[in-house]
């Protein structure tokens, strides 16, 4: 049983949420609703090339407004990405934000924002250092993928290529998107492998907050829901790029993922996969996702019921099973489901075995650890990344014997 405690806990959300299939075209009101005139828009070359930066500057030119844009964001970003969009919002006398684009192009713009409000460089904003008293520009976030949530959280996720660390900016209502602007229209190009990682990120933010130390009833309900939409919509959307049904339940499930570790952090698996981006440069969804079935096997003896209650989330039959049971399944599913969505090996994202070391020492050091439903240190983490390498080393296996049969 969690913490049944007089420990105060506190919701909040200053971002207004706004989505439909085809909500894009309500981007011109929504930026004029917010009073401004001279927005940065955020993005990465990737969304130039998918024709989706015309898609924002069309409804923002219709309603008046005067975008400029900085379209240099990469996947996961660096301070100097941030500092530069920053001395470029100052130049170009922007006084808002739109950020479109995965969560890369969404924590840019937040950190943007910080730098545009506070001065200096985002690394002095790392969540325990200076703090960000006030609120940044008005933002509005776009999301074209269904995983990181950042559209509605109170953190950005920044790489620091010196330490080799990403870091986290915020824990603060002062740094949330003044608007999500939801659209699953938008992720229907989206390649299945990108679909695979952005989703699977999604459903470990909701298994995570659902498990760890400080949750509460708001997050475990909407934690819950996005579990349900992700055991119903993710293989679909992975299978069927173009079905907006599917679209549409992962992008909502991304939201409500979202808010679960809105005001909070995640657990082992985010303190692993946030560490690790730093050391190598690998996608954050895929890499995720390849940690969540061995962190979840690590961590269900910590809270049996609640991972008795994922299973049931995910749709599984859990009658006359005990408790343990019930647990059970629910890692060996997130198991099956990782390679059922083909999600890379940690060898075929850039990390090798020698490396273990390196990394749990990385991971125990990441603030995330703390409120982890078991206990866990370096070596623990050690044996977790050696079953995450060895889940990698059957899916080889199994390509191989694929491809030999074709
Ligand atoms: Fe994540």
């Amino acid at each position: 049983m969690a913490v049944l405690d007089s420990v105060l806990k506190a919701y909040q959300s200053p971002t207004r949420m706004v989505h439909a299939i085809g909500a894009i075209s309500a981007l011109g009101q929504e930026a004029a609703a917010l009073n401004v005139k001279r927005p940065l828009i955020v993005t990465d070359q990737g969304i130039v090339k998918a024709g989706l930066l015309e898609e924002v500057l069309k409804p923002l030119r219709a309603a008046g407004l005067d975008p400029v844009t900085y379209d240099q964001v990469r996947a996961n970003p660096g301070i100097a990405l941030v500092d530069a969009g920053a001395r470029y919002y100052q130049s170009e006398g922007c006084d808002s934000l739109v950020a479109i684009g995965g969560g890369s192009s969404i924590d840019t713009a937040k950190g943007i924002g910080v730098v545009a409000v506070h001065g200096g460089s985002i690394g002095q904003y790392e969540w325990g250092k200076d703090p960000i008293h006030s609120r940044i520009p008005p933002l509005i976030a776009v999301p074209t993928t269904a995983g990181t949530g950042s559209e509605v959280t109170l953190w950005a996720v920044i790489t620091d290529p010196d330490r080799k660390v990403k870091f986290n900016v915020g824990g603060t209502p002062n740094i949330a998107a003044w608007v999500a602007l939801i659209d699953p229209q938008l992720s229907v190009n989206l390649p299945a492998g990108v679909t695979a990682g952005t989703g699977m990120d999604a459903l470990t933010h909701a298994v995570e907050c659902y498990t760890m130390a400080y949750h509460q009833p708001f997050t475990d309900a909407v934690a819950l829901h996005a579990m349900e939409y992700c055991a119903r919509w993710l293989r679909v959307a992975y299978s069927q790029g173009h079905n907006l049904e599917a679209r549409y339940h992962m992008s909502m499930a991304a939201m409500l993922a979202g808010l679960a570790y809105g005001t909070d952090s995640a657990g082992a698996a985010h303190a692993m996969s946030q560490s690790a981006g730093g050391v190598h440069d690998a996608p954050h969804g895929a890499l995720t996702g390849r940690l969540l079935a061995p962190v979840m096997e690590y961590n269900y003896s910590g809270e049996p019921e609640r991972f008795a209650r994922i299973a049931q989330a995910l749709n599984l039959d859990t009658a006359n099973k005990t408790i343990w049971k019930a647990a059970e399944l629910s890692v060996e599913y997130v198991y099956q489901l990782t390679e059922d969505l083909d999600i890379p090996s940690l060898n075929e994202l850039g990390f090798s075995e020698e490396e273990i070391p390196l990394l749990a020492q990385k991971a125990e050091a990441d603030s995330q650890t703390i409120g982890n439903p078991r206990d866990v240190d370096a070596r623990n983490y050690e044996r977790i990344y050696a079953r995450a390498f060895e889940a990698g080393r059957h899916r080889k296996v199994a390509r191989q014997l694929a491809h030999a049969g074709s």
